[in-house]
């Protein structure tokens, strides 16, 4: 107990402050979820969702994993998707990268990582589609920043491939998808820009599930 007495402490610190602003905090929260937003951003203790992006309990849905990846075959990715979208409807689905990124940093030196190399396999498939831009870079600090941000742009051209995502935007124009990137170095998050209905156009022929003859 020694070792958590310190969150604890703090836990309770957090629900008197709460119940100070709003007394009936805990009953309205126990009532439902609502959030707009599914984040989906990279388990880096340094990158604290909520935190970063000022919002409060309940308002975006959440998963991390490392560096932030969307692989078709990860059932815990797919189900919080599905019910993300499908149950939650939430508005907005954002694939948060962040520089300095540990998981990209491995995935750019070749080396047997054990566990991990299947996941970071996709980090280096990632570096491989876009081998020509990435290696016309000199420096590799600028490498290791590009990389983070084409993988943002990769992990949301594979949320694109959903059949739940496609389903949702055939019926409602909805999620919306997004690409951000949190500096770490600044604490500044940026938003990529990507525009993913160009990016959706461009690999239609080949991802979408529902193609035109059919509808
Ligand atoms: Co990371």
């Amino acid at each position: 107990m020694k070792y958590f007495e310190k969150i604890f402490e703090n836990n309770k610190e957090w629900v008197r402050q709460k119940l100070s602003l709003t007394p009936d905090y805990f009953e309205k929260l126990a009532q439902g979820q609502h959030p707009e937003y599914l984040y989906i951003g990279c388990s880096d203790s340094r990158v604290t969702a909520e935190d970063l992006m000022g919002v409060q309990p309940g308002e975006v849905f959440i998963h991390r994993n490392i560096a932030n990846l969307v692989v078709s075959t990860d059932n815990n990715l797919n189900a919080v998707v599905q019910y993300a979208v499908e149950h939650l409807k939430v508005k907005h689905i954002i694939v948060c990268g962040h520089y300095e990124c540990g998981g990209i940093k491995a995935a750019m030196n070749p080396s047997d990582m054990g566990q991990l190399n299947s996941w970071l396999q996709t980090l280096r498939d990632v570096y491989r589609l876009h081998r020509e831009e990435l290696d016309a870079l000199t420096e590799t600090q600028q490498r290791f920043d590009r990389l983070v941000e084409l993988n943002v742009l990769e992990q949301c051209l594979n949320i694109i491939k959903i059949d739940h995502v496609q389903r949702s935007w055939y019926k409602t124009q909805f999620p919306t998808i997004n690409g951000w990137v949190f500096d770490v170095r600044t604490g500044k998050l940026v938003d990529l820009g990507l525009d993913m209905e160009k990016e959706f156009q461009s690999i239609r022929s080949i991802y979408d599930l529902k193609p035109l003859d059919k509808k």
